[in-house]
């Protein structure tokens, strides 16, 4: 190569992989951790799902996980989107894994690929695509061959494509590792021997396939060898891999939790997340990865369940739009590369454990060249003071500091020392935009179709819906007629229509008329529908509507749990004494109808000519499709439709599906804790921190801005329960409030987002102010040109930096026995 051609060759190359994509990098393994080309590694990883965004959101995930300091992207492959007909498969938009592959190594980053093809991850059915339900004689998740020979095809089709693009590490691609089913070992004992063959054959057919990169299974102590075993969970510290020859990997670092419709929302501090993830490395591990790092959102049916939510934010480091969710991203960003710094003593150092007792104990990671140091308290309500190696440390209660030369606390995993966001909601703002939207409706067509019976197909008996439906729709109409001369017993009698169903939202129709309407609570599926009823003499017609609300997704044979109306139904009437009579109709000749008629005639597309009505707009009317056009808000920002005032039903943007809504449904009012009264000490759960009691569980649904056209927008919705769109509103989100809450000697940095600028500086003193962002309240003492300081150096800008420091501060009238903090509120 002339050298020219040389230096533009490297000048182009610099920081990208790919570059280099012709160098097999070689991936194994030993006790300690993962070895890249023969050298242990430290893994910082964060799950994104490629099909929880769009491909355009892509490359700014993974460069925000990028600069939060991760260099590994671990995702799933979702079998039941890319292959949703039997051989006919869909790697399209944000369906294309490839692309996505490709962009994390453009990103300079690793991968990690967990094939499943089972995944759980809240996604309908687990993954599965709902024919492999239908195949005579399948098992799913065991020794069956239809089911093996369908898991092999669809796997054996990921790695080539994967092989074809050479995305495996040993090619010289990001792939370092990949996964063979998901948490198995919490199955197995349900399925008896054909599961523990079912292990074999899965740990078999992973090796055959060649990838010349380790296989993972998680939660599977049992995983047979070169199988790696791995930990999910909220905690990892007391794993220990059953096989001594493998490292201690965590897949699944829940970052918070999924929320449920009628759930409420889940925080999981970034205290608490910074604390299990030193703990983790204090006790050894050298690969982590965030389950979620980017939750994102289930986009048309793909969300599992029953009733998990349209958002899948999982109060994640980076939000379900992308935005920086602060304090967590930024705080373990300082973590991240603090871990990075002490790489080498943590995967080759020697390792000394002092105990100190009250859950204190330092951990001590030695090379002849450098030692670095952990020390941690797992008490969850007494800070440690302790001497440690001559010199005294406070350590506060279920926290970790870390001393990267054993001798200066750098980093303490309950203090934070990054910018708080609020993020605010703000009005759409495009021109011309009027302040409510006008709406067009149409009626599903039912009149004349279903509520008269008329459908598609009929048998005597009640099916499955799964079964029916292939799951190619939430809604199937299970219709048929009751004679009732006047010689039946029950003739003239108060009459109860009784449903059992085993879900997961009823409609029940009689003789036209709608009758009622039940749904599961959160976590059950099963319920009985009772109402009155008037039955004539002669025919009547029984109409339900099932619908669901996302399949299962986990638990043992969650595959054959079912759904719809499997009965009985009966008509019940009560003669004396408390007796009854029942008519029961499950047997009778049933006709159905699968989905509805506005998604046959494609109501959503934008080009659907089809009339739509502009007067008498309905309000709470079941079973209504309704359309409105909107200017997209100007700039970058995300963007959210407001659907507060709806009932349940599904939203499209310019014919792409933004997913379910269902903002009626609201969350519990109880097990709310007030923000100061959230506790990150002690063990996290779901059911811990929680937020939004009492309010819709879901009321703002991301509107993707690739979505979006520069002028007009369509925005089509199908209420199935009723509600009113009037209030209907499209807005942005971004950080409205930057604050700081800073130890002294710490630098605090601030910024806006989406080139805004800081306008006012609301609170700003270096002292001992007490209180959270949004509402700090001086204390006794403080440094009196503070304020002046901050605004001079942030006020007008997009982002600022100060440091926390009397010299830059001046000195304040706060004692000897004060620890100062520097609190900021800065208004973008
Ligand atoms: C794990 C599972 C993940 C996800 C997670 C909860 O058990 O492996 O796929 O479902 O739970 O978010």
């Amino acid at each position: 190569m002339e050298w020219s051609r040389r230096i533009l060759f490297s000048v182009m190359c610099l920081g990208f992989v790919s570059c280099f994509s012709a160098l097999a990098t070689n991936v194994s393994y030993d006790g300690r951790a993962i070895k890249i080309n023969g050298e242990r590694r430290v893994f910082l990883s964060g799950s994104i799902h490629y099909p929880r965004s769009t491909e355009e959101m892509w490359p700014e995930l993974i460069r925000k996980a990028k600069e939060g300091g991760l260099d590994t992207i671990e995702t799933y492959v979702f079998w039941n989107i890319h292959e949703p007909i039997r051989r006919q498969y869909d790697f399209t938009g944000n369906k294309d894994i490839i692309r996505f592959l490709k962009t994390v190594q453009d990103a300079g980053l690793y991968a990690v690929l967990r094939i499943g093809p089972y995944v759980c991850a809240e996604w309908n059915y687990g993954g599965f695509p709902v024919w492999l339900h239908n195949m005579p004689g399948i098992e799913l998740r065991t020794m069956n061959t239809v089911y093996t020979n369908e898991m092999q095809n669809f796997t054996t089709l990921i790695v080539d494509m994967v092989k074809k693009e050479k995305l495996f590490a040993s090619q010289g691609g990001p792939v370092i590792i990949a996964q063979i089913e998901n948490e198995y070992g919490n199955m197995i004992s349900n399925y008896g021997d054909a599961g523990k063959q079912y292990l074999n054959w899965c740990a078999n057919m992973a090796e055959s396939l060649n990838i010349g990169v380790p296989w993972i299974m998680c939660q599977q102590s049992d995983a047979p060898p070169p199988m790696i075993n791995t930990c999910n969970g909220w905690y990892c510290d007391d794993f220990t891999p059953t096989n001594p020859n493998t490292p201690k990997m965590w897949t699944e670092n829940w970052t918070g939790w999924f929320k449920n419709w009628g759930g409420k929302d889940p925080h999981r501090t970034a205290e608490d997340l910074s604390y299990s993830v030193a703990r983790f490395f204090q006790t050894g591990g050298t690969f982590q990865n965030y389950y979620m790092y980017h939750g994102g959102t289930n986009f048309g049916r793909v969300a599992g369940g029953p009733y998990i939510t349209t958002t899948y934010d999982y109060d994640a480091p980076l939000d379900e739009f992308g935005n920086l969710n602060q304090p967590k991203w930024g705080h373990l960003k300082e973590l991240h590369l603090l871990l990075k710094s002490m790489e080498k003593v943590l995967t080759y150092g020697d390792v000394n454990t002092i105990v100190f007792g009250n859950s204190v104990n330092a951990t001590v990671y030695n090379t002849s060249e450098t030692s670095s140091c952990f020390i941690g308290n797992a008490n969850q309500t007494s800070d440690a003071t302790i001497t440690f190696q001559g010199t005294q440390y406070t350590i506060p209660a279920w926290s970790v500091s870390i001393l990267p030369d054993c001798k200066k606390e750098v980093y303490n995993t309950a203090k934070v020392n990054v910018q708080t966001s609020i993020m605010v909601k703000k009005p759409n703002g495009a021109e011309d935009e009027p302040s409510s939207l006008s709406w067009e409706w149409r009626p599903e067509d039912v009149r004349d179709t279903t509520l008269q019976g008329k459908g598609t197909f009929a048998v005597n008996q009640l099916l499955e819906q799964k079964q029916a439906t292939n799951d190619a729709t939430d809604y199937l109409w299970y219709m048929t007629t009751v004679n009732i001369d006047k010689q039946d017993p029950i003739f003239g009698l108060d009459t109860t229509l009784k449903v059992n169903t085993t879900g997961h939202v009823l409609h029940a129709f009689v003789n036209g008329k709608h009758v009622g309407s039940q749904w599961a609570k959160i976590g059950g599926s099963n319920f009985v529908f009772e109402q009155k009823v008037k039955v004539n003499s002669g025919k009547n017609l029984i109409v339900l509507l099932s619908a669901t609300v996302g399949l299962k997704n986990y638990g043992p044979f969650f595959d054959t749990a079912p759904t719809g109306i499997l009965g009985a139904v009966e008509l019940v009437a009560k003669i004396q004494n408390d007796e009854t009579i029942i008519k029961n109709l499950s047997s009778y000749k049933w006709t159905y109808k699968v989905g509805l008629n506005g998604e046959e005639r494609q109501l959503y597309d934008v080009q659907s000519h089809k009339k739509w009505y502009t007067e008498d707009l309905p309000i709470n009317r079941m079973m209504t499709w309704y359309k409105t056009s909107f200017k997209a808000p100007l700039g970058t920002e995300p963007v959210v439709v407001d659907l507060q005032g709806l009932g349940k039903g599904h939203a499209w943007v310019n014919g792409q599906s933004i997913g379910r809504y269902w903002p009626s449904f609201l969350a519990d009012e109880d097990g709310c804790s007030i923000d100061s009264q959230c506790d990150y000490r002690g063990p996290y759960s779901d059911s811990k921190c929680v937020t939004n009691c009492g309010k819709p569980s879901q009321r703002y649904y991301h509107v993707p801005r690739s979505f979006l056209h520069d002028d007009e927008n369509t925005l089509v919705l199908f209420d199935e329960i009723g509600g009113n769109p009037s209030f209907i509103n499209f807005k942005t989100i971004t950080v409205g409030s930057a604050c700081g809450n800073v130890h002294e000697g710490k630098t605090l940095e601030l910024s806006c987002q989406g080139g805004r600028t800081i306008s006012e500086i609301r609170f700003a003193s270096f002292g001992d102010a007490q209180g959270t962002c949004g509402a700090f309240e001086k204390g006794t003492c403080e440094a009196s040109i503070a304020l002046s300081v901050i605004k001079q150096a942030c006020v007008g800008k997009e982002s600022c930096t100060i440091d926390a420091s009397e010299a830059n501060l001046g000195s304040s009238n706060c004692g000897s026995g004060i620890t100062k903090r520097l609190a900021v509120e800065a208004i973008c």
